[in-house]
């Protein structure tokens, strides 16, 4: 973690009707980037689903994780993070990720929003909520959950926190992290 981005006690919280001033880049900027990276995840389970059942999906889902959900270059890093997370390295780790959950998560907003989090940091949140049934087969209640991609879900994550969840719940935020200037 960058040590900028660990104190942050008063973010700026962008309206979400902002459409221009300095942090709308940023916003179009993290909206693109996440936008693609969940419609290829999304694709790909579905296809994988159809060719090789749910379980099929669930070891995508893990080997696509270290490729597609945890992104990170000298100026910029990109991954999802949950309250009850499927991956541990998913969670919430600071201040401003559970100030952006909280507002996810009683706002139901749909918009991304970007927060100055140091003087050279901006984080960038999306919510990314259950919206559609496919979603439950892996992160619903047993009466939805596949049992194949159950098995395999208990084997790669023993610590599974990421069931039980309805169609509309906020599932995770995407979360990526823009540092303006390169390190000394
Ligand atoms: C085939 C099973 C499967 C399906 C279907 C599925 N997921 Fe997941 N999901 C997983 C697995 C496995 C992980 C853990 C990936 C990792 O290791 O980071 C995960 C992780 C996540 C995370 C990251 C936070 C965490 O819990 O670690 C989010 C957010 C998420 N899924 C949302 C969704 C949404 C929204 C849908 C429906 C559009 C969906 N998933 C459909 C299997 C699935």
């Amino acid at each position: 973690m960058s040590p900028s981005g660990s104190r942050s006690d008063n973010p700026i919280v962008l309206p979400p009707d902002t459409s221009s001033g300095a942090l709308s880049v940023w916003q179009r900027l993290g909206d693109s980037l996440t936008l693609e990276r969940q419609r290829q995840i999304l694709q790909k389970v579905l296809a994988i689903a159809q060719k090789e059942g749910w379980a099929g999906a669930v070891r995508y889902c893990h080997s696509a994780a270290e490729t597609l959900t945890f992104y990170r270059t000298a100026g910029l890093s990109l991954q999802r993070i949950a309250l009850r997370y499927r991956n541990p390295k998913n969670a919430l780790v600071d201040s401003l990720d559970r100030r952006a959950y909280a507002y996810y998560d009683t706002s139901r907003a749909q918009q991304s929003v970007v927060w100055v989090a140091g003087p050279h940091t901006l984080r960038y949140y999306r919510p990314i909520y259950i919206a559609m049934p496919q979603c439950l087969k892996c992160h619903g209640t047993r009466d939805d959950l596949d049992g194949p991609a159950l098995a395999e879900i208990r084997r790669r994550y023993p610590g599974d926190k990421a069931k039980d969840f309805a169609l509309g719940d906020l599932r995770g935020l995407w979360k990526v992290e823009f540092r303006l200037t390169a390190s000394p």
